[in-house]
């Protein structure tokens, strides 16, 4: 499965291929009798959200509208994630659930994609057990979703196609999900081959698109009046491998702040690519929020050789030292996995003294899912699920406490914050990210959302910020 070659260009999905594409989508909208609705269910990370929003592009080039929720929907369409049992679990279950909407509404089609699709024996799975799927592709051969769709509906019967291609496909159409702020995937797949991990394996190898195409994306939600531009990858500091003229992360980064997107964040880094060019490059921008989300996944350098991190806890502790010497208060998340198989309790307790000593504003926090095909499922000394468990609440303890203490630093600070929406607490509050990447609630209304707003930081509640207006 591992392709070496990587420092190859990536090829792209050709013009002919494309317009194929186009063609099926003007087919499917001269159709008389087509769905004329659809709902996409996404799981998993804002790789798959993405995704989402270019399957809605293309569905609304086919003259079909979003339905309001699953039920009334003519076709559903689960965008699935693998990357623990539980995710995979919830949206089989889902899937299935639908089964039984499909028996009082005998029109509803049903379709399966993403990263659960990419699985090997997947395709063979949704064939024998999953009769009632009509549709099911993975994310290689996303962009091919209107030439299956459309033979779907032509010849009546299920359509499974999964393929392994490597490729970059441009100007696929996009259906936003906020007005204010949007996602641009910079590099597709992973080759870093975590032990644990499925992603390299859904995903396939690391590929980059060219600066040029992503500066006319910028340029083009600029003009749409985007004011916060996220940049995706699932290790963007690898970004420009294969490309010629000197593509890096850094040199992007540089480029996008001098055309003066509002506010640029980015996710996910590896420590092992966070290079000093980078730390510069942040540190010497107007636009780049001060907030970096650095995936530790343990403190054990036992357990990080083992997961093939390929970094130990003092290089870790390093990079951190140094983002915050050059942007002082940044906000810093991370990623933690419990469990990993082999991890003593001394091993575990070199984690706990990790996220005491950093002291991040937020941690996603997880046990070990075993993956089939991965390097980890298959390892001597898989640990019992309640050690995990027990090890995880004792882990979350710490970083609850110290997420409090250190929040306590953004008090009678002013920060920026991009409103996303009423609060769910009260109607006479507002809540959004600040340039720090933490939530902060404030006084305000309907009127705020997608609006900055300046707000000073008054105190820590439940684990975020609350403030006024200035
Ligand atoms: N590319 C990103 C994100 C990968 S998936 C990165 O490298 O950080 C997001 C997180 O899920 C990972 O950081 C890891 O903490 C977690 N994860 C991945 N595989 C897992 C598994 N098999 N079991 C538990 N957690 C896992
Ligand atoms: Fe998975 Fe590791 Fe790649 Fe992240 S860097 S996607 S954890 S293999
Ligand atoms: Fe899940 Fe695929 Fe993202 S496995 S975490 S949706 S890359």
């Amino acid at each position: 499965m591992q392709d070496h070659r990587t420092d190859r260009k990536p090829a792209h999905v050709t013009e002919t291929e494309l317009q194929v594409q186009r063609q099926a989508m003007a087919e499917v909208r001269a159709l008389e009798d087509r769905p004329r609705t659809f709902c996409i269910v996404t799981y998993g990370c804002q790789m798959n959200a993405h995704d989402s929003e270019t399957l809605a592009g293309m569905f609304r080039e086919m003259g079909m509208s979003e339905a309001p929720d699953r039920e009334s929907a003519d076709f559903v369409l689960f965008n699935t994630c693998c990357v623990r049992d539980n995710a995979e679990r919830k949206a089989l279950g889902n899937v299935t659930w639908l089964k039984e909407v499909r028996k009082r509404n005998p029109a509803l089609r049903i379709g399966v994609c993403g990263c659960m699709i990419q699985e090997p024996g997947m395709a063979e799975r949704i064939l024998k057990q999953y009769s009632f799927v009509d549709l099911a592709f993975g994310t290689a051969n996303l962009y091919r979703m209107p030439e299956l769709f459309l033979r779907m509906l032509q010849t009546g019967s299920r359509v499974v196609e999964v393929a392994d291609e490597n490729t970059i496909a441009e100007d696929l159409p996009v259906q936003r999900l906020r007005r204010d702020a949007a996602y641009i995937t910079i590099m597709y797949g992973c080759n870093n081959f975590c032990s644990y991990c499925i992603v390299p394996y859904v995903r396939g190898r690391e590929r980059s698109r060219e600066m040029d195409d992503i500066l006319r994306e910028a340029e083009g939600l600029m003009r749409d009046g985007v004011k916060e531009i996220m940049l995706l990858g699932q290790n963007v500091n690898s970004y420009g491998l294969g490309l010629e003229g000197g593509a890096s992360f850094p040199a992007l980064l540089r480029r996008l702040d001098a055309m003066g997107v509002e506010r640029l964040r980015f996710m996910t880094s590896h420590p092992k690519d966070l290079s000093d060019d980078l730390i510069d490059a942040m540190a010497g921008s107007k636009h780049i929020l001060p907030q970096f989300h650095l995936p530790v996944q343990s403190g054990s350098d036992e357990v990080l050789r083992a997961m093939n991190r390929r970094y130990t806890r003092a290089e870790y502790l390093g990079r951190v030292r140094a983002l915050r010497g050059a942007i002082p208060d940044i906000g810093l998340t991370t990623d933690i996995i419990v469990g990993h198989p082999g991890e003593t309790e001394a091993q575990f307790l070199d984690t706990l003294s990790l996220v005491e000593e950093v002291g991040y504003d937020s941690a996603f926090t997880f046990i070990y899912s075993p993956r089939v095909g991965t390097r980890a499922a298959a390892m001597p000394g898989q640990i019992a699920p309640e050690v995990a468990t027990e090890r995880i609440q004792r882990l979350i303890a710490v970083q609850e406490r110290r997420q409090r203490e250190r929040l306590r630093r953004f008090i009678g600070m002013e920060e920026s914050v991009l409103a996303e929406g009423l609060s769910r607490r009260s109607d006479a509050a507002v809540s959004g990210k600040g340039g720090h990447g933490i939530s902060i609630t404030f006084p305000g209304s309907a009127e705020d959302v997608g609006e900055i707003v300046r707000v000073r930081v008054t105190g820590v509640k439940n684990n975020t910020l609350t403030g006024e207006r200035v």
